[in-house]
Parts: C-alpha cells; structure tokens; sequence
C-alpha cells in the first residue's frame, strides 16, 4: 500500500492560489460547506464533547470552525492555513462569535506545535499537503489520553465520471492528486502507537452541474482549480466536456473521508 502521495504543487502555488480566491470562496464553496455539515453530524454520532483547545487547521474561510462552535460549543480555538488572505476572511467571520480565537498563517507540514491542542481538527485540506501520511502521523504522536482528532479530506474516489471519461477517451487527468481512501489505517500498525479508537466512513456527494465548464470554474473560484501538472489540449477538452455533459447537465460526485480518532 502506498502511504505518500507526494503532491507534486508546491505549497506556495496552492497559498498562492487559495489567497486569490479568498474574499469569493463562501459563495462558491457550498459542496465544501455541505460536508462540513455532514462531517459534524457523523461526529456528533460517536462523541459528546471536543476537548479545548481546538486547533482547525486548513480552516480556510472558518467555516468548519464556525459550525464547531455551534454543535460543540468549543471554546478556545486556533485557526491555520498557508494562506493569509483565508486566515483574514476567517478572522473577519470568527471574532464576531468568540473572543477566544487565535489565527496563524502556516505551512501544516512545518508546523510542530501540535501538543499544545487537545483536539485537532481539519475540513477538506489535508489533500492539499505535499505528505499527507507523514503529516497525520506527526499529529498522532503528539496525542495523549483523551485528545481528538477529526478530519475530512478529498479522497482518490473523488470525480469518478471525470477519471472514467478520460479513461475511454485516452485524455489525461489533470485534477490535484488525493490520498487513497485506507493510507492511514497504517497508523494502527505504527510501533510507537497510542491506544486509540479510529472511526473511519467515506461520504459522497453527487452533484449536478449546469455544464462542464461550470464545474471547473466553481473549482477555480475556491481556489482549488491547480491540478497534477498534467494538461489537456483544446480538441482533449472538448471531447470531454461532450463526454460528461448530458441533457441534465454534467454530473460529478465528490468523494470525502471522514476520520475521528479518541485516545486513551
Ligand atoms: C478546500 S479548502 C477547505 C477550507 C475549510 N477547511 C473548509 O472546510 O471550508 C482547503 C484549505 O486548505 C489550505 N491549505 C492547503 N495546504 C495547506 C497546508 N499545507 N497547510 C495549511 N493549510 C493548507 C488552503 O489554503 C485552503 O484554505
């Protein structure tokens, strides 16, 4: 099994490109925000209570921190992401319902104060980061009894038409690459591991866009459009926009696991 993934974009691409879209990312993410919500119900399932501190991080705009607040009535909570201009929007929003939130710009992957956070939470980011194994490890070993932590991420699941379509076709791929949807069950197998309970489902969520351009731009428009490196020609292009788009639309599913570990 493989367990890197090697990202090949480089985190100041992936700042760079969440920081443009910023100020637009509420409007366009309601995919993002629909498995925020998803993510808390499914938590609220197997836990009562999230110890404080909290960091979210990859909080982008805060919307996973926000709905946090509301079901779990977190108190002290740190907010992170590589991009600036996300962490500010967020702080825009999260000051305004808790005087007891702290905003940090940082690289996850650099980051290695993690022992000062009971519970360590994520929505959606951890596909985004060049070693996304080596990063939930290192979280991991900073657990002690009673510590939490809860994430969602993309999976390699994700946009099942699109993968299938460039298949039939002898198109290349060209979206982000994601982690496969068991890479951390090895932390189970780590010698050093904690006593732990990991609660692991896998969400989807099919949705129907106007055409295939629109479901690239809603991509682009949270800042999400950088993808593997690989390119596709215009004549590649058409022939799968023909392929995805149908009388309905253009269907694509998105694909997100949900992790909660509790320690012991
Ligand atoms: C899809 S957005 C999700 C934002 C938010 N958690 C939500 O659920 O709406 C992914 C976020 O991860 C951030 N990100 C990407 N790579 C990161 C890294 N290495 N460290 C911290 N944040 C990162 C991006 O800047 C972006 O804000």
């Amino acid at each position: 099994m493989i367990y890197t993934q090697n990202n090949p974009t480089s985190y100041k691409r992936i700042a760079h490109s969440f920081s443009k879209y910023a100020n637009g990312y509420d409007a366009w993410a309601s995919v993002q925000k629909t498995f925020n919500e998803k993510l808390l119900d499914w938590a609220k399932l197997h836990i009562k209570a999230l110890p404080s501190p909290l960091m979210d991080w990859g909080c982008g705009t805060g919307d996973l921190s926000e709905k946090l607040i509301r079901d779990f009535k977190t108190e002290a909570v740190t907010l992170s992401d590589i991009s600036a201009e996300m962490v500010e929007v967020a702080r825009s929003k999260i000051s305004k319902i808790t005087q007891n939130a702290e905003f940090k710009v940082c690289d996850a992957m650099a980051y290695d104060e993690w022992d000062n956070f009971r519970t360590v939470c994520s929505g959606l980011a951890l596909q985004w980061v060049t070693e996304p194994y080596l990063l939930l490890k290192k979280i991991h070993q900073t657990r002690k009894p009673g510590d939490v932590i809860l994430m969602s991420w993309f999976n390699e699941d994700c946009f099942p038409e699109w993968k299938n379509a460039c298949i039939r076709n002898g198109i290349p791929f060209t979206g982000h690459s994601m982690p496969n949807p068991d890479f951390f069950h090895a932390l189970a197998l780590e010698e050093d591991a904690l006593s732990f309970d990991l609660r692991h489902e896998s969400f989807k969520i099919p949705v129907t866009y106007p055409t295939v351009r629109g479901f690239f731009k809603s991509m682009k428009n949270i800042g999400a459009g950088l993808g593997n490196g690989n390119q596709m020609s215009f004549s590649e292009y058409r022939k799968l926009e023909s392929e995805l788009q149908n009388e309905q639309g253009c269907q694509i599913t998105w694909v997100a696991d949900f992790v909660l570990i509790t320690y012991s």
